[in-house]
């Protein structure tokens, strides 16, 4: 049940001195380190079978697709799907969300249709429905929040009324809400919508399957999963992949072209125009494998006895002069915390957490419209990860008290 103590100690990363004190990294919402194990697996496709897949008829390029095509799979299995054609390879979810709005709602959404999307969007799962409504006319609507930062199920039902489809977040990236996907797709199935996730907080952190997600398309990043950056994934039901037109024009996604056309390839690759991130398919192949080898219920259990910690520390040494946004239960939340501190700015505040050596991200997190239901411009966020530990909730409890000493002058 419990995650070998000596994690940290596989992430290179982790053991610098950064402004004279080791490092306590606690910004994995945004980027999670990487272990040796993905590092070396990038390293060995460079070193020993560097060549394009798909293509060559030469023993480096066939070991390069197999390793490629291996990665899929694994990935495939690691969310509980059983077709590695439903793994569609992206630049990362920002690109995931792009194609399903540009390939599905191009060709589903029209005027008097609507999409439902929630306050706690990622602006990856806002803008590119903007940027398609802008043409086609179509409705966005909001699914609002609970003062403790829950999604208010109490309208669903009316608030789909029309939509097409609805598209939410597993888990928020600002305030570590667990959404109740299962059920929101049960009753957007019954209204005849279908649903894409957001997983880009949630994958990397709980066991991810998406039969029981009960979604029929899922966005998620590998930078996030202890993966490289540059490569994402696009989950869907093979009915839905295989009835969207292609999203990128070029090599690898065409059976054939002639002057007056072309033939699409099979799935995925009708999705994968262009040489792909091969390098990078091979090290989140890797970053799943060693998340398998440690298991995700134990990272999951890790991450909310962590989270629990976290707040009970926080709450009894600041009480009421600090703000953390989201839900109080760490069974309700992922290990995001958005905070505010006194009066001091988000920005002030991580500029004297990091010269402790202790990383935090201060902004809008790329959520502007819930920054403004919350009533804020911005927060710092603390996150956690498999390798973080008490000792480094701690250092961030007592840089606080610090930042708060600095700006009491
Ligand atoms: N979406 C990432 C974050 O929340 C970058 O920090």
């Amino acid at each position: 049940m419990t995650l070998p103590s000596d994690l940290k100690d596989r992430f290179p990363l982790l053991s610098q001195i950064i402004n004279g004190h080791q490092i306590v990294y606690l910004d994995s919402a945004a980027s999670s380190q990487k272990p040796d194990s993905v590092i070396d697996a990038m390293n060995k496709y460079y070193r020993t079978i560097n060549a394009n897949v798909h293509r060559g008829a030469y023993e480096i390029a066939a070991q390069a697709t197999e390793e490629m095509e291996q990665a899929r799979k694994r990935i495939a299995s690691f969310i509980g799907c059983t077709s590695s054609n439903e793994i569609v390879f992206t630049k990362n979810a920002t690109e995931s969300f792009n194609l399903i709005a540009r390939s599905w709602g191009g060709n589903n959404l029209s005027q008097g249709d609507a999409v439902l999307i929630s306050d706690m969007e990622h602006h990856a799962n806002i803008v590119p429905w903007q940027i398609l409504s802008a043409e086609k006319g179509f409705e966005i609507r909001w699914l609002p929040l609970t003062p403790e930062g829950l999604l208010d199920l109490s309208h669903l039902d009316r608030l789909l009324d029309g939509v097409k489809m609805v598209s939410i977040t597993a888990m928020s990236n600002v305030l570590g809400t667990l959404n109740p996907v299962a059920e929101i797709a049960e009753r957007a199935h019954s209204a005849g919508a279908l649903v894409a996730v957001d997983g880009s907080q949630y994958v990397p952190h709980l066991p991810t399957d998406v039969q029981e997600l009960n979604a029929d398309l899922l966005c998620f990043t590998g930078h996030k999963m202890c993966g490289p950056t540059g490569i994402g994934v696009l989950w869907g039901r093979e009915e839905i992949l295989d009835s969207m037109p292609p999203f990128l024009g070029g090599g690898e996604m065409i059976l054939d072209v002639r002057r007056d056309g072309f033939t699409p390839n099979e799935l995925p690759h009708k999705f994968e125009a262009g040489t792909p991130p091969i390098a990078e398919i091979i090290g989140l192949g890797a970053a799943v494998d060693f998340l398998s080898s440690l298991g995700m219920d134990n990272i999951r259990h890790h991450e909310v006895t962590l989270t629990d910690y976290a707040l009970r520390s926080l709450k009894d040494r600041y009480g009421e002069e600090l703000v953390i946004h989201g839900p109080t239960d760490p069974s309700q939340r992922g290990g995001v915390l958005s905070l505010q501190y006194s009066d001091i700015h988000p920005h002030d505040l991580s500029q004297v957490l990091d010269q402790q050596g202790i990383c935090i991200r201060a902004g809008h997190h790329c959520a502007k419209p819930l920054m403004r239901e919350l009533g804020v411009g911005a927060t710092s966020r603390a996150s956690f990860y498999l390798y973080n530990t008490e000792a480094d909730v701690d250092a961030l409890v007592d840089s606080l008290e610090l930042a708060g000493e600095l700006f009491s002058v």
